[in-house]
């Protein structure tokens, strides 16, 4: 072997001895691919292939890997200052920032506190509905109320929002903030709205209003607790609800925003504005990690009176790297026919992806913007399907009984065709081995 390939061998050894990966054992570790580098919406592997990155990394490389304009960005910015601290401190990589999503989110927002990532910017809109009851010795008003197959983010309050069964609620439940669940709602994004919906909800906020501070909720879609698609009007009646009943609305737009519904935001879709929105994943193009969390005048007026304050600071707030580059991110969307492209992907993925419920082993077929999802009747062996799209030149992470897709926003139809040949492909030769595990 030659000194280059032991050199790498053993690199290789230090990640599967000594990194945790996600959701992963460390003791008996996956391989994992190596990435050297990545362009456009392609990873190149360390073997020397590329593959058609399908998942965005999670959502948030919406213009795709080594772009230019935020690689210039990311070095004009980093001749200036990369990091300095925000309390009593301000920059205007900030403030061009704040300008440039108070102009793309509804005008009833008017606060946004930035924060490192999507479950951290969970935790302050939680902190944000506790601390707006607070103030008038409501205390009493300390739960939250979500429903099931929802997902928040890994830190404690999110997981205590997340779905009870998928999530982590079992290993932590002696830890975790007891909250409220209903249904997941049922009716589906293009199909009529069944009222009955809102049943479970009415009655429980009937009952344990005088105790919740706020619904919270992934808006139109419902991601890693199962890729579901639901009607808008759920959101509509939530609204109704919130208001009648005195508690707090948030979304949690980290997932769906910047574009990926074929919205600019997924609340959109609906026309209701919650008290509380976070955003995250796709706020940076996915090159750097940072979150949001937005309110409104009640909300902010609401826990500052009396005196009060919102108690959070993280070290990296506001960071004017992810600042610049968050900005760029979204002139980069504003300026290149984000809408266009992503209606573009949906129809592509409405007229082609469909094929799979052919299939034995699909259960359905769902596409909304620049998502598409197959589910199939049974869960995935991961590791089977990883190997046999990486071997068809894409990068897929299925989760549970979910192969699904979001690609950049980059991603032309030749290409599309490559991700839902792969996914057929996979699933056809699943359907073809008996007791695969799938
Ligand atoms: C809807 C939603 N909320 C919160 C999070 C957590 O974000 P992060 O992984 O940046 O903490 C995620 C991550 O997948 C998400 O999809």
């Amino acid at each position: 072997m030659s000194y280059i390939l032991i050199q790498r061998e053993l690199l290789n050894n230090i990640d599967k001895e000594h990194i945790w990966h996600p959701y992963s054992s460390v003791l008996n570790p996956r391989t994992n691919i190596k990435v050297d580098s990545a362009n456009g919406i392609y990873l190149n592997l360390e073997d020397g292939t590329s593959i058609i990155d399908g998942m965005s990394s999670w959502w948030s490389v919406i213009h795709g890997y080594n772009n230019e304009t935020i690689n210039s960005a990311i070095t004009e910015q980093i001749a200036k200052m990369s990091h300095v601290m925000f309390g009593g401190l301000t920059h205007e990589p900030v403030i061009a920032l704040t300008e440039k999503i108070l102009s793309i989110i509804d005008d009833e927002f008017k606060y946004i506190f930035y924060s490192d990532s999507g479950s951290v910017a969970v935790e302050i809109a939680m902190k944000m509905a506790l601390q707006y009851f607070s103030r008038e010795n409501s205390i009493s008003k300390n739960k939250f109320l979500t429903v099931k197959r929802g997902y928040h983010g890994d830190t404690f309050g999110a997981m205590s929002v997340c779905d009870p069964t998928t999530g982590m609620h079992s290993i932590f439940s002696s830890f975790l903030p007891q909250n409220y669940f209903v249904s997941e709602p049922k009716s589906k994004f293009d199909e009529a709205f069944d009222k009955d919906d809102l049943n479970e909800i009415t009655q429980l906020l009937e009952e344990k209003h005088e105790s919740i501070a706020a619904i919270i909720i992934e808006p139109i879609v419902q991601g890693a607790g199962g890729m579901r698609i639901y009607n808008k009007e759920y959101l509509v009646g939530l609204k109704e609800l919130s208001l009648k009943y005195n508690v707090l609305l948030i979304f949690d737009e980290i997932a769906t925003g910047f574009g990926r519904t074929g919205k600019m935001f997924a609340y959109e879709h609906a026309g209701v504005v919650p008290d509380i929105m976070c955003i995250g994943k796709a706020l940076t193009g996915g090159y750097m990690t940072m979150a949001a969390t937005i309110t409104n005048e009640k909300v902010a007026q609401g826990i500052e009176k009396d005196g009060n304050i919102l108690m959070h600071g993280p070290t990296f707030m506001a960071n004017p790297l992810a600042c610049k580059v968050a900005s760029t991110s979204i002139d980069l969307l504003l300026n290149n026919n984000w809408q266009d492209k992503v209606l573009g992907i949906e129809k592509y993925l409405k007229e082609n992806l469909t094929i799979c419920e052919k299939l034995e082993k699909v259960k359905e077929v769902r596409v909304i913007g620049a998502i598409g999802v197959v589910e199939l009747h049974k869960n995935v062996d991961m590791d089977f399907v990883t190997k046999e799209f990486v071997k068809r030149g894409v990068w897929i992470r299925p989760f549970m009984k979910t192969v699904y897709i979001m690609p950049p926003y980059i991603t032309k139809e030749d290409e599309l065709q490559k991700l839902i040949d792969a996914i057929y492909e996979t699933i056809q030769i699943m359907d073809l081995i008996k007791n695969m595990g799938v």
